[in-house]
């Protein structure tokens, strides 16, 4: 009897014994090529006409390639693994996998490296159930409309900005802006909420990594987290795979019906990756030196996140992909292409930074597509107003600086919204639940926080922010039970 028919429950012993049975010799041929050069992470290997692009190669010292460029005569190969032996003239053959990643629960609370291998000393992963790195996106048909809110936990985003589950939204600004701590933010808010979370880190320094995973740890929520990390140090192939990776980690959940948020820690590095991959195989360089694919490549990423009908599971891959901009210039090639991929983008101004607006985020040039569907009604009427107010304050501000009089009720508009923008700056590691994003905006429209300012405006804001978190009163339970519960301890003055 051959292996295949026997029965599941079948011992290995008695499997190789049938396989021993029926095995039958013949002559089986293998390329076999070897080294031509090697360096910079690239290998070009001669004698192997038969290679398909992504193919896995292994050398016979043990080191990894993936075939990224198939030449005339030499293919070019990205490497993932290299020993020390590693040279010229090293024998090589195909292998004829592609890559793929072990996903699954157990990755839950774990730092990996874009190969699944774990990076935090922890007991190895289980190598089954496996999906490859690169896959198709979900077929139309199998997604649905983006309707369920995802809780950022964030003051402007939630109310403003609102995310749906499913949603890509592109976080966009320069350098040292807090993209990372908007979304490290946005991934502990999700404690309690069901939402299991990747985070993928492309191409940071140690101490960055480090401190990443520190605050997840400290706050609990790398219980319900996978870390996906390509240190700078690490090799050009394992930072261009860890997007890939990180979505794989995520698409597995999504698949199964979970909620997932990836975060892909930036972009903007991996484009760069991905450049520096494509010189050194020789392949053309299009605009900004980038290969022509690179809007291919982020867009197949994003494609990857959805929200899926309820009869291939229900389950919801949001992506939080950032982008760094280089003195404001959000019209550069690789932010546009994310720009024009992503569902909306929340753009992060250094000249609110400087100021001390915390979170810096420029609400006039971000903006959400499809998540507004998702805000929760109550959340939208009471936003609605407020975010009226504060775009009225913004222009309105520019007049002041000419230092000019103004009517008595410019100036109450243009107080009104000084006292707005600092409700709305908020502390790192502190997100709100949806109940008390619902109190502070009833409070601030009924005009509970006017004639405050300074710490007495953040105590106030404190208590009522404590008496919301502390009420049984959910969103549903319409406005006026809210004011009397938990906004009337202030009457306006
Ligand atoms: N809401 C906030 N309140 C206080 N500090 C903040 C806030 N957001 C960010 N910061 C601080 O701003 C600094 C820069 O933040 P962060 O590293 O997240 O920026 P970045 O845009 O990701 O930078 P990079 O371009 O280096 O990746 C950090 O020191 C962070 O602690
Ligand atoms: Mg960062």
């Amino acid at each position: 009897m051959p292996a295949e028919a026997l029965p599941a429950t079948a011992s290995p012993l008695a499997r190789q014994t049938a396989w021993l049975k029926t095995y039958q010799f013949a002559l089986r041929l293998a390329e076999q090529g070897k080294v031509a050069a090697v360096g910079d992470g690239i290998a070009w290997v001669e004698g192997l006409p038969s290679a398909a692009m992504d193919e896995i190669l292994r050398f016979e010292d043990g080191s990894e390639a993936l075939v990224f460029h198939l030449g005339s005569r030499r293919i070019g190969a990205i490497l993932l693994r290299q020993s020390e032996q590693l040279t010229a003239g090293t024998a090589a053959i195909l292998t004829g996998r592609r890559l793929d990643i072990a996903v699954g629960d157990a990755y839950l609370g774990r730092v990996v490296d874009p190969l699944g291998r774990p990076l935090d000393g922890g007991p190895p992963l289980p190598a089954s159930p496996r999906r490859p790195l690169e896959a198709a996106s979900p077929p139309i048909i199998g997604r649905d409309f983006v309707r369920r809110p995802l809780i950022s936990g964030n003051k402007i985003v939630d109310s403003m900005l609102p995310l749906g589950k499913g949603q890509r939204q592109l976080v966009i600004g320069d350098a040292g802006t807090g993209k990372s701590a908007l979304a490290l933010d946005m991934v502990i808010a999700q404690q309690g909420r069901n939402v299991r979370c990747v985070y993928v880190l492309i191409s940071r320094k140690r101490s960055a990594v480090v401190a990443t995973i520190e605050a997840l740890r400290r706050t609990g929520a790398l219980d319900y987290t996978c870390v996906v990390v390509a240190e700078a140090t690490a090799m050009p192939g394992l930072k261009f795979l860890a997007p890939f990776a990180g979505c794989a980690l995520a698409e597995a959940w999504m698949w199964v019906g979970r909620d997932v948020l990836v975060v892909y820690d930036d972009l903007s590095t991996h484009a760069r990756t991905y450049r520096e991959l494509s010189l050194l195989l020789r392949r053309p360089p299009g605009r900004e030196a980038y290969p022509g694919d690179i809007f291919f490549l982020h867009s197949r990423l994003l494609e990857r996140s959805t929200c899926l009908a309820a009869h291939c599971g229900g389950g919801s891959m949001t992506a939080l992909p950032i982008v760094e901009t280089e003195q404001g210039e959000i019209a550069a090639y690789i932010p546009t292409n994310l720009i024009s991929i992503t569902d909306g983008q929340i753009y992060l101004d250094p000249q609110l930074f400087a100021r001390g607006f915390l979170p810096a985020i420029d609400v006039t040039r971000s903006v959400s597509r499809i998540g507004g569907k998702a805000q929760h009604p109550a959340i939208r009427a009471e936003a609605g107003r407020m975010k009226l107010d504060f775009l009225q304050f913004l222009e309105l501000e520019v007049f002041t600086r000419f230092g000019s009089r103004l009517e008595a009720s410019i100036e109450a508009k243009i107080r009104r919204g000084r006292l707005l923008r600092e409700l709305l700056k908020q502390e790192r590691l502190a997100p709100l639940s949806p109940e008390q994003h619902l109190a502070w905006l009833i409070a601030y429209n009924e005009g509970r926080f006017d004639g405050l300012e300074g710490d007495a405006l953040m105590t106030a804001l404190a208590t009522l922010l404590a008496r919301a978190a502390a009420s049984p009163l959910t969103l549903n339970d319409g406005r006026e039970a809210w004011r009397r519960a938990v906004i009337e301890w202030r009457k306006p003055p």
